[in-house]
């Protein structure tokens, strides 16, 4: 959720700083800013409203080979030119930005008052300027630390001061931070997404961390002043994988990349000849996982879809029990961690504070969770007690689609491994595990509609309701294609069993609520064909997705979308893809900013 970014070198920085915002772009904002340093003297520049808004607005001669800078996602106050960030103290000596939330900024904004301070904004955040102020005396990484000291809730902030040229202080308490190493220059960011273009060598701070940087080197360690040494780690993402290589948009490279992201996360993971997977980080012995009596699994928004189709396939194919659960709810309700039991904490981005802080919960209970998570070196990645990487390569777009993918296809490889050490026999392993590896090519077949269903979305992008029907192992994704179409088109869409419309939803239909039917051949077809017909006697307009050749389906739906027959637990691959063009080419007939829809941020870093 929005961005931080920080430079110290030899290079004019404003330009440095606005490219990287607009790097973090994705992450979701609704205002950014930028402080310069330049001869003793802090320059702010802020905006409500989109970077270019920012950019037209910072002097086109600034200098300063210095400086810090901030998307916002307001939490606290208004959007507006004001609330963004930098913020200031009273001399405007020493400016700071700030991701996350302060929690008693309250109590400690009175007693700033009361002592005098002037606050010119509604943030929260702005109580951090004026406390380091307060406790500055000539050491800007001493005040940071003191200010720190009082402040309950989340945080990566930066802090440079007038007096301290070169300087930046940067802190972490929830709100990711990166530093980045070059040659005579430092860089700070969200993630490394805004550093790459320049540097590969990174470190990641920690929670409760700080770090004092300068163009010449760096120095974390812990708000007690004790020195932490840290790894350098290296980024293995390439510079044109976060850029759009000729899509309009990055939602619709990403769809299209996802024969690609899904043979990745299948690249020597598939045992063809054993019938049966290999997942490397697992740290878990044979013994271990034939020991393990129920998994659950905790996540948030499209993540927790991927997981509702887990429990299914891991019920299903490995006779597991399992279940998932929003990561939201989880935390507060006291979670019991029974013995033997196993715990998936998915996540893209590895930061959702939900996810996060429920994985946290558990572990604290003794659970061992493992994550599934696309961002390497993300926080869930490095907390969790072992997992898989989905390798879906950057997901930029705030809705998710080939992370989506490629989250199914590890659960997929988890499953095959949990199923043939029970039930799951060589035979039917081996058949199984060749589907899987066909998927690929069966988007890619499903990829050639997208003009067909281009035209399906100028029918339809009119509606002011959608329902979204699927049963079984399907039903998550009617769920995900209702997520997809209200998050990007802002149409209201609903994703429901179709089994479920009898008990209400099916008051909601009339001429003008479509329906769109998930279809896939399998033991509920003919049930889920009733159901839809139940929808049509209503005069409801009906699309259907279902497999070549089902004349039944086109002889009650209005339209159909065909899609090539796969093995019936693995539909939820293939069946997603249409829904996800369909929700793209509807935003894009009503004109919608599909990559950063209103009011979402890529990585929701509050609770
Ligand atoms: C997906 O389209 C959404 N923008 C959102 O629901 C997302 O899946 C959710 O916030 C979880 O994110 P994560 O996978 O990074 O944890
Ligand atoms: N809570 C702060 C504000 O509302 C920071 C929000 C953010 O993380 O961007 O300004």
């Amino acid at each position: 959720m929005c961005g931080i970014v920080g430079y110290s070198g030899i290079r004019p920085a404003a330009p440095i700083l606005l490219e990287g915002l607009k790097r973090l772009e994705y992450r979701g904002y609704d205002s950014a800013g930028i402080s310069v340093g330049h001869e003793g003297k802090l320059t702010v520049v802020k905006k409500k409203g989109k970077i270019k808004k920012l950019r037209e607005a910072v002097p086109p001669k600034i200098q300063g080979v210095y400086g810090i800078g901030h998307t916002r996602w307001a939490t606290h106050g208004q959007v507006n030119d004001e609330n963004a960030h930098p913020h200031s103290d009273q001399s405007g000596n020493i400016t700071i930005c700030h991701n996350g939330i302060i929690e008693n900024f309250n109590i400690l904004k009175s007693k700033l008052l009361e002592e005098g301070y002037i606050f010119v904004s509604e943030t929260d955040s702005e109580v951090i300027a004026h406390l380091v102020s307060k406790f500055y005396d000539g050491d800007l990484e001493q005040a940071v630390k003191t200010a720190l000291g009082l402040l309950e809730g989340t945080y990566g902030i930066l802090c440079m001061h007038a007096d301290e040229p070169g300087r930046i202080i940067g802190a972490r308490n929830g709100s990711p931070l990166v530093l980045g190493i070059g040659e005579g220059e430092m860089f700070l960011a969200s993630d490394v997404t805004a550093m790459m273009a320049y540097t590969k060598h990174v470190v990641y701070i920690e929670d409760g961390e700080v770090v004092d940087v300068t163009p010449e080197g760096y120095h974390t360690s812990d708000l007690n002043n004790r020195t932490i040494s840290k790894k350098i780690q290296h980024i293995s993402w390439e510079l044109d994988e976060i850029e759009k290589d000729g899509y309009e948009t990055f939602m619709l490279k990403e769809i299209f990349e996802q024969p690609r992201s899904i043979t990745r996360g299948m690249r020597g993971r598939l045992d063809k000849e054993n019938g049966a997977a290999h997942l490397g980080g697992l740290n878990l012995t044979s013994q271990e996982l034939l020991n393990i009596e129920r998994i659950k699994i905790i996540a948030a928004g499209t993540s927790f879809h991927a997981g509702l189709v887990a429990a299914h396939l891991l019920e299903s194919l490995a006779r597991i029990p399992c279940t998932a659960e929003l990561a939201s709810e989880v935390r507060y309700r006291n979670p019991i961690v029974e013995k033997n039991s196993l715990y998936f904490a998915v996540s893209q981005s590895g930061e959702t504070a939900d996810t996060l802080y429920a994985m946290r919960e558990l572990k604290r209970k003794g659970a061992r969770v493992l994550g599934i998570c696309n961002v390497v070196g993300s926080t869930i990645a490095r907390e969790s007690d072992g997992g898989v990487y989905i390798h879906s390569g950057p997901e930029i777009a705030v809705a998710s689609t080939k992370a989506f993918t490629s989250q199914l296809t590890a659960f997929y490889l988890f499953t095959v491994i949990m199923a043939r050490m029970r039930h799951l026999s060589l035979k039917d392993g081996m058949v199984f595990v060749r589907e899987l590896g066909e998927i690929p090519s069966i988007i890619e077949k499903v990829l050639e509609k997208d003009s067909e269903i281009k035209i399906l979305a100028k029918k339809y992008a009119g509606a002011k309701d959608f329902l979204f029907m699927g049963r079984g192992i399907n039903y998550p994704v009617a769920l995900e294609g209702a997520l997809k179409l209200k998050e990007i088109s802002y149409i209201h869409a609903e994703g429901y069993s179709a089994a479920e419309i009898k008990h209400g939803p099916i008051a909601l239909i009339n001429e003008e609520t479509p329906s769109m039917f998930l279809i896939p051949n399998d033991e509920l077809r003919e049930k889920t064909i009733s159901n839809m017909k139940e929808i049509k006697a209503r005069k409801g307009p009906v699309i259907a997705l279902a497999v070549d050749g089902d004349s039944e389906v086109g002889d009650v739906a209005d339209d159909v979308i065909y899609i090539p027959r796969t093995h019936d637990l693995l539909y939820p691959l293939v069946m997603v893809v249409p829904l996800q063009l369909f929700s793209y080419h509807c935003a894009r007939e009503l004109g919608r900013d599909v990559d950063q829809p209103r009011n979402l941020a890529k990585s929701v870093t509050v609770e």
